[in-house]
């Protein structure tokens, strides 16, 4: 009888240390979890910083949005500029000999008979580069909404 309770009494001390020890290594983990997640958050944070940093560099770099409206002749053109800035670079349009496009407004408007031989808006919307100048005119000539 003796004999039987004692070994009753170390298997149940056996499972009772089994228990213990998984039980801390459990703690151990949920310890480590929240550094990885801090990683995580910190990386996060940084992210957050830079996508915070460029749109303020664009915000010297010309409006947003232009309405080309000089000529009157058609419904006017918002010219989505900050989008423009995303795809070509400002030495595209506004540097060179002949630049494409002063850094400010213009006077007299564009001529469609310039952009579909290739000048202004017409050196890209050649419908390789970007949609064609000569067809879709109200891609171009609407109001924003
Ligand atoms: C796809 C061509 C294109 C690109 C690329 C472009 N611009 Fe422009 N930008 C224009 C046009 C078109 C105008 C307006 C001209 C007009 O009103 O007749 C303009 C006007 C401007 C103006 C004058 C705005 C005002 O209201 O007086 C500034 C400043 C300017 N751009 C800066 C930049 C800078 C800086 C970059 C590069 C980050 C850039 N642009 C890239 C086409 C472009
Ligand atoms: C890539 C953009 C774009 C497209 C596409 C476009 N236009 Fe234009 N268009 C302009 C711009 C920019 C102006 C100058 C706006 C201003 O300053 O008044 C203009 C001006 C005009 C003018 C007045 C100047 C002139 O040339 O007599 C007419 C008319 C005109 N467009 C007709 C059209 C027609 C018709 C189509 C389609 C076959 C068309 N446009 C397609 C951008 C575009
Ligand atoms: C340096 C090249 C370049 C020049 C110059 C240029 N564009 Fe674009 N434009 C693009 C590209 C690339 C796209 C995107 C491709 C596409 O939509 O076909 C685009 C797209 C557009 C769009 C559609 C934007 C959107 O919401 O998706 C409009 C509107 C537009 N251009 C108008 C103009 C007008 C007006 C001019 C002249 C004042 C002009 N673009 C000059 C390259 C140019």
């Amino acid at each position: 009888m003796r004999t039987i309770i004692a070994a009753l009494c170390s298997i149940l001390a056996a499972v009772t240390l089994a228990a213990n020890v998984a039980r801390a290594s459990d703690e151990k983990k949920a310890e480590e979890k929240p550094a990885a997640a801090d990683k995580a958050d910190k990386a996060d944070k940084k992210e957050a910083a830079d996508a915070k940093e460029a749109p303020a560099a664009d915000e010297k770099s010309g409006p947003e949005k232009m309405v080309l409206d000089k000529t009157g002749k058609m419904a006017p053109v918002t010219f989505p500029h900050r989008k423009h800035q995303e795809k070509a670079a400002c030495k595209d349009c506004h540097e060179g000999e002949k630049p494409l496009f002063e850094q400010k407004r213009n006077e007299k408007g564009y001529l469609m008979k310039e952009m579909y031989a290739g000048g202004t808006c017409g050196k890209c919307h050649d419908g390789k580069k970007a949609f064609k100048a000569q067809g879709g005119c109200m891609k171009c000539h609407k109001k924003e909404k």
